[in-house]
């Protein structure tokens, strides 16, 4: 059963390039880990050694070789967070889940982790469940978090005619404005980002209508490649903290101003994003929303 579903995985990806860790991903998101029989028929099957693949699995933090729980919960405790509260937040989540970092609940509903940075410091403390955002975590808020991960709440779609309303974004490092308003998308200012482009960084242009998908970037992005964005001002790299919902791929990340965070899938021609806001309304929409 294992091999014909791996079978099918590698097959899917055999003309990409970066395949090991797509096929990787995919057969973790199917299991919830990566066991010694899926590590094996991935050698197997993409004809490769097996200390390769090992050595692909055991070196990104993104693979597990053991189960995990439903919702993967990660708490940062870098500098910003730690000085912010991340030690009482900590200890909450400990108390709650009673298990240390590194671990999965009995019920298996929790595997929690700490990093040491989600790459949104002015927003800590930081805690992710399963990659969307929330920030400003107080002891107090602990309790309604792991909530709405146990109800599936925390990552409602919006009604089809909610989806577009401007948003103003920052850059999660240097806390720039990434707004361009000579250049305007949609009749609003664009989000400038650069990418990796011809050997060199190029400029890439994204709507701030939140729901739209408009774009414009100095030269052709190749359907399906992964487009990292990097800030136009201090040239970071804006990390997301998770995977795309929609296809694994890694995501970028921007503040979005006084309100919460953004995230976008960074493969060419996916859509994936979440928005993660602090605040219970922002222009009268819910405080958490996905959109494929
Ligand atoms: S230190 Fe927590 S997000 Fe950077």
């Amino acid at each position: 059963m294992i091999a014909e579903e791996v079978s099918r995985v590698v097959e899917k990806h055999a003309d990409r390039r970066g395949a090991l860790i797509s096929v990787l991903e995919e057969v973790q998101q199917k299991y919830g880990y990566l066991s010694p029989e899926a590590l094996q028929a991935v050698a197997e099957k993409s004809r490769r050694s097996l200390v390769d693949v090992y050595s692909v699995a055991t070196f990104y933090r993104a693979f597990t070789l053991t189960p995990r729980g439903k919702h993967h919960l990660c708490a940062c405790v870098g500098t910003a967070c730690h000085v912010r509260g991340a030690p009482n937040v900590v200890q909450e989540l400990k108390t709650q889940l009673q298990v240390e970092p590194g671990e999965t609940t009995p019920d298996r509903e929790f595997t929690f982790e700490t990093v040491n940075c989600l790459g949104a410091c002015a927003l800590g403390p930081m805690v992710t469940v399963d990659g969307r955002y929330n920030s400003n975590v107080s002891t107090a808020k602990v309790r309604r978090i792991l909530d709405k991960a146990r109800m599936g709440t925390q990552g409602e779609e919006p009604a089809s005619d909610e989806r577009n309303f401007p948003i103003t974004v920052s850059c999660p490092k240097c806390h720039q404005s990434l707004m361009d308003a000579s250049t305007p998308i949609d009749g609003h200012p664009s989000i400038h980002l650069e990418t990796p482009m011809n050997g060199s960084r190029g400029w890439v242009r994204l709507s701030s209508l939140y729901g739209s998908h408009n774009c414009k970037s100095q030269a052709e992005i190749p359907l399906d490649s992964i487009a990292p964005l990097h800030c136009t001002h201090c040239s970071e790299e804006l990390h997301g903290a998770g995977l795309c919902p929609e296809c694994g791929s890694p995501m970028a990340v921007m503040l979005i101003e006084d309100a919460g965070i953004l995230q976008l899938c960074t493969r060419r021609g996916c859509n994936g994003h979440a928005l993660d806001l602090n605040e219970p309304e922002i222009a009268g929409r819910p405080s958490t929303r996905t959109a494929g």
